[in-house]
């Protein structure tokens, strides 16, 4: 559930028109609907309101500080993956006691930094990984919380790139070792205090089968620690939860939640979930506009001005996004690629689909751009990042400004002997 909607055939954001935003922010733009972000996260919230949980929002899917800052308001805590996104997370003014630090590559500095913050906890990957948060943790003289992310060996029956829990998966730690690791940091780390298991098995998953096997699993894993005398008294279930783009089944928050607290039924944890798509996914969109149209022999092209370093998903995922005219056209409907102007072939936003005739000029909206749009955009043929605006009602902030040409450049230098 969105809102973004035609009203007297004109698409609009909430309250104010897409068009007017464009023609005051130009293009290309991500727009984001606060309404619909706060909605996501109630509807999130509300399907675990029975149960002890706590909502840690990934910021990776959606990183802009005001985006964060909506969730936090709304009581989240977040998940991160890197100092940066520390960094942004306190920015955007989360509760360090909220965080959770997931991801297999950190390192000492990030370490450093999210204890010295006073993190809840970290997800730990790799039993070397432990022992450098033990050994970094000792030199600062602090207590690190940490959960081991468990690598359940499900199959989320998603796109390849974005499974993860799966033994071929550079992810987690296998059930045998994870469980052997908990009990090594027991005896040996004095520095670690174990306080909850974690499991993400994958992005974009529109079965709850797989979520529940995991679950199956992790709970097996709680029970045996709890029997070795080791403490849990959180669960992480990461994230995951998809949502639709054409037309899948996702299933609703609640669906969800029903499925995951019949399967934690009586084992006294704190859930802990760590979604990003369902809460942002389809609350942006990206608009461009359309610069020219050509007619092959073979293909009709829409070229606009916006591309694959604005929004990679198609190009790295195969992946789709519905397309609308920002005003409604009565003509007949064309067969069309939409292509952006980076000298590339996997340079597209859409393949052989019908779409309304869009002429040179036009503005259209690529819907479901909200999680991993932004966030994956790159200055790729030197283009300027987008600008992002998220509306209330009938009020539009800009809260990422258009990159500029200078920012292009910022940091680079001409070494001396080449002056
Ligand atoms: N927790 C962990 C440890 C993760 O690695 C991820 C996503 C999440 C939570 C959030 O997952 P979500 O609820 O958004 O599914 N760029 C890809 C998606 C990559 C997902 C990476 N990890 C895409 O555009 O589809």
């Amino acid at each position: 559930m969105h809102f973004f909607t035609y009203k007297n055939n004109k698409f609009y954001a909430e309250a104010v028109s897409i068009e007017k935003i464009a023609k005051e922010v130009g293009t290309p733009c991500y727009i984001y609907s606060h309404k619909t972000l706060t909605r996501h996260y109630a509807a999130f919230d509300e399907a675990f309101k029975d149960v002890p949980h706590l909502i840690c929002y990934s910021v990776k899917a959606n990183s802009n500080i005001a985006v964060l800052n909506t969730f936090i308001k709304a009581g989240g805590g977040v998940d991160i993956v890197s100092g940066g996104e520390l960094f942004r997370a306190l920015k955007a003014g989360a509760n360090p006691k909220k965080i959770v630090y997931s991801g297999v590559g950190k390192r000492e500095d990030e370490i450093e930094y999210a204890l010295k913050t006073g993190i809840l906890m970290f997800n730990v990957e790799s039993p070397e990984e432990l022992r450098a948060i033990n050994k970094i943790a000792g030199r600062l003289k602090k207590k690190a919380n940490f959960a081991i992310r468990v690598n359940p060996n499900v199959d989320p029956k998603t796109h390849p790139y974005i499974s993860t829990g799966l033994k071929k998966n550079k992810f987690g730690i296998e059930t045998e070792q994870a469980i052997q690791e908990y009990v090594y940091a027991k005896n040996n780390l004095k520095n670690l205090i174990p306080i909850g298991v974690d499991c993400h098995i994958g992005s974009q998953l529109t079965q709850l089968s797989p979520f529940v096997d995991a679950l199956r699993k992790t709970k097996e894993i709680i029970l045996t620690l709890r029997s070795e005398g080791v403490e849990v008294k959180y669960l992480d279930m990461g994230g995951g939860l998809g949502i639709t783009y054409e037309n899948e089944d996702a299933p609703h928050p609640s669906k969800y939640g029903k499925a995951v607290i019949d399967a934690t039924r009586g084992l006294d944890v704190t859930l802990i979930f760590e979604p990003g798509r369902v809460m942002v996914g389809n609350a942006g969109i990206l608009v461009a506009k359309v610069l020219y149209t050509k007619q092959g022999t073979e293909k009709n092209f829409i070229i606009v001005d916006a591309a694959m370093n604005d929004l990679a998903r198609p190009s790295l995922y195969g992946s789709y996004h519905a397309i609308k005219a920002v005003t409604k056209k009565s003509a007949k409907e064309i067969v069309a690629d939409v292509v952006g102007p980076i000298c590339e072939s996997g340079d597209f936003f859409a393949k052989d689909r019908e779409l309304p005739p869009f002429k040179s000029g036009d503005l259209m909206a690529i819907m479901s751009a909200g999680a991993y749009g932004f966030s994956m955009s790159s200055n790729y043929n030197s283009r300027p990042r987008a600008a992002e605006v998220m509306i209330k009602g009938n009020k539009f902030t800009i809260i990422r400004e258009r990159e500029s040409y200078k920012d292009l450049t910022k940091g680079e230098k001409i070494p001396k002997d080449r002056q």
